[in-house]
């Protein structure tokens, strides 16, 4: 594949630091960005470390502005940053929601507008979505979260139709259950609870889900958009 720069919002820790990681040692040159300021523990040139909320689109307007002066135009998009703040539905209040849906939801359209311009003139690009199968079978507590998810699914499909013509490519990825800052809250009992009911047994690694990634943005998934694709153990089969 050929170097890339690859954006990836929520690199600090989990799912997106693994992918950080991976590609930079791949060769691409990867912008990774979260809410606070951060470091890169792998010293590779290849990464960037940039703070910002994506929930703010003047920030994010200004970040890809000063990326374009820096000629680091992004040619592929993760857009993996997202958060939870679970409740069940009587108790959840307007800020639990509120703040979900602009994170997991709007700071994908934020990202993903600001990008399309530069990946529509090129005629080359990938977004990748990362959702949930919370977003799939729905979860109790996670009314929020899981009509963010849900909503990736639509504007990935859409944005699929849109763009397609245009050589970019627009996909989720839904994981299951993985074991990062996310899931630490589970103590063991209810690991074990839920490995039950997961086919192949155990919890995923953010390697699982980087590597179902890294294929979507191969030059061999150049006929693969529009897909929501689970990593997942099997959890939700549909
Ligand atoms: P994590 O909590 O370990 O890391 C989340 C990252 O997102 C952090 O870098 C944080 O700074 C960043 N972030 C949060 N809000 C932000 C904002 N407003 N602006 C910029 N950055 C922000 O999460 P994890 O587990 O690595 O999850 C990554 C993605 O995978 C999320 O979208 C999550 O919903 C999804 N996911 C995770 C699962 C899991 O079991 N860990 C399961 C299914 C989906």
């Amino acid at each position: 594949m050929n170097k890339e720069i690859i954006f990836i919002s929520g690199a600090s820790r989990g799912i997106g630091l693994s992918m950080a990681n991976y590609f930079a040692d791949a060769g691409h040159i990867v912008i990774g960005t979260s809410r606070n300021n951060f470091k890169f523990e792998n010293n590779s040139a290849n990464l960037i470390p940039i703070k910002l909320d994506i929930t703010c689109r003047d920030s994010v307007k200004n970040c890809i502005d000063s990326l374009k002066e820096k000629n680091l135009i992004p040619s592929i998009l993760i857009n993996n940053a997202g958060i939870t703040s679970d409740q069940l539905f009587l108790r959840m209040k307007d800020e639990d929601w509120d703040a979900v849906v602009s994170t997991n939801l709007t700071g994908t359209f934020n990202l993903s507008k600001a990008l399309i311009k530069n990946m529509l003139k090129n005629k080359f690009g990938r977004i990748i979505n990362i959702s949930s199968v919370s977003g799939l079978m729905g979860n109790p507590g996670q009314v929020n979260y899981s009509s963010a998810k849900a909503g990736l699914s639509g504007f990935t499909k859409s944005l699929a139709k849109e763009v397609g013509s245009r050589g970019i490519t627009v996909n989720s990825v839904a994981p299951g259950f993985i074991e990062t800052d996310m899931t630490s809250f589970l103590d063991c009992d209810a690991k074990n609870e839920i490995v039950k009911d997961i086919p192949l047994k155990r919890m995923g690694s953010t390697t699982d889900v980087t590597l179902l990634v890294a294929f979507l943005i191969s030059q061999e998934a150049s006929y693969i958009t529009g897909q929501t694709i689970s990593v997942d153990g099997g959890l939700y089969m549909y």
